[in-house]
């Protein structure tokens, strides 16, 4: 049989916490089909971040993606560079490129990265002051989240 991976040590929430991440991530895709187990899980495996100031690059192109992100409060703009495997150097240098998206609370950002195991797509910066969002890190969006699509894929 199988080893059993110990799980990581996760800080626990509070039941208000809890609520507020719920109401963030709760109407997710990648979310709904997990059983409450699970859900749980991920919740607890989320941390809050915070930016203050509009104008901030959370994620860069042609970076390594490390996190997942939800949003809480506040908005995100996307940028994307069109040739491809641009360096997170040059965007850095001489530009982020085109406006392609602005993200919303209750919007999710950084996955494809991770699912993908590719540099990121685009450039995500802070549209407004005081963002809050939840930041997932590679390790539990792969243990939870795409295992657990591909434990559902298996069961048809
Ligand atoms: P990732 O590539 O990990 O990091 C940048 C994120 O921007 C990407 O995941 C998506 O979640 C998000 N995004 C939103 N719109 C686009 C777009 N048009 N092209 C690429 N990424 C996008």
């Amino acid at each position: 049989s199988f080893m059993q991976l110990p799980r990581p040590q996760v800080p626990l929430k509070s039941p208000e916490e809890l609520e507020r991440l719920k109401k963030a991530v709760g109407h997710n895709f990648l979310f709904k089909n997990l059983d409450e187990e699970r859900y749980l899980e991920v919740l607890s495996a989320m941390t809050e971040k915070r930016i203050g100031e509009a104008g901030v690059a959370l994620i860069v192109q042609g970076a390594v993606g490390d996190y997942f992100y939800v949003i809480e409060k506040g908005e995100f703009d996307v940028y994307k560079r069109k040739e491809p495997n641009v360096s997170t150097e040059e965007v850095l240098a001489s530009g982020y490129g085109d406006h392609v998206a602005t993200m919303f609370p209750g919007e999710y950002f950084g996955e494809l990265a991770l699912m993908y195991n590719a540099p990121r797509a685009a450039t995500v910066v802070s549209k407004t002051p005081d963002c809050v969002f939840y930041a997932l890190d590679r390790a539990s969006f792969h243990r939870i989240v795409l295992q657990n699509a591909f434990h559902q894929r298996r069961m048809y």
